[in-house]
């Protein structure tokens, strides 16, 4: 496997798929081994408050899973951009990137693991899906952070269930309160 040099491969499974704030030399879909995209970790910085945390997706080991997202290749210097934007649990984890042309190389993934203190962990969807609903922080509405992920994962092809599920409920949610 390639080590990472002074570029790195930054792995993006949730807003970094969507919300590409950042410069890069290169962007590939890839996926890595072994993970789950859930909406399990709190946000008081992003998509909540500290008294209100919204919920934001971190990845959660399972066996023989794949998690499909986006891979970009950095500088270094984007690194503390990175650090600073996930800096409400999520650490620097380096895992073995699949690269739809075949490559396998090391990149950087942001996990937020569950001892860190805004990790919220699992519940039942309908619960998760109004808790986005009412959420809201600096960055904007929960619901958009949903919203865009499953946009941007049917662009890329990829089915996740958990995501569509919750998309899925939410619109049922608001479609009924408009109604
Ligand atoms: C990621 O997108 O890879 C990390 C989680 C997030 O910022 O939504």
């Amino acid at each position: 496997m390639a080590l990472t040099g002074p570029h790195h491969w930054i792995f993006g499974y949730g807003s970094l798929i969507y919300k590409v704030d950042f410069p890069y030399l290169e962007s590939q879909p890839a996926s890595i081994s072994g993970w789950v995209r859930r909406f399990w970790q709190g946000s008081h910085d992003h998509r909540g408050l500290p008294e209100a945390p919204g919920r934001v997706v971190t990845l959660v080991p399972e066996v023989d899973a794949v998690c499909h997202g986006m891979a970009y290749r950095v500088e270094d210097s984007v690194l503390a951009h990175l650090d600073f934007r996930e800096k409400n649990g999520y650490q620097r984890v380096l895992a073995p990137l699949q690269f739809t042309d075949g490559r396998q190389l090391e990149g950087i993934v942001y996990i937020a693991t569950e001892h860190n203190e805004a990790y919220l962990g699992d519940a039942p969807l309908s619960e998760i899906a109004a808790h986005i609903q009412r959420s809201a922080g600096p960055s904007g509405t929960n619901q958009e952070y949903l919203l865009h992920l499953a946009e941007s994962l049917r662009q890329l092809a990829v089915y996740d269930e958990h995501v569509f599920e919750l998309e899925a409920l939410l619109l049922r949610e608001t479609n009924q309160e408009a109604s």
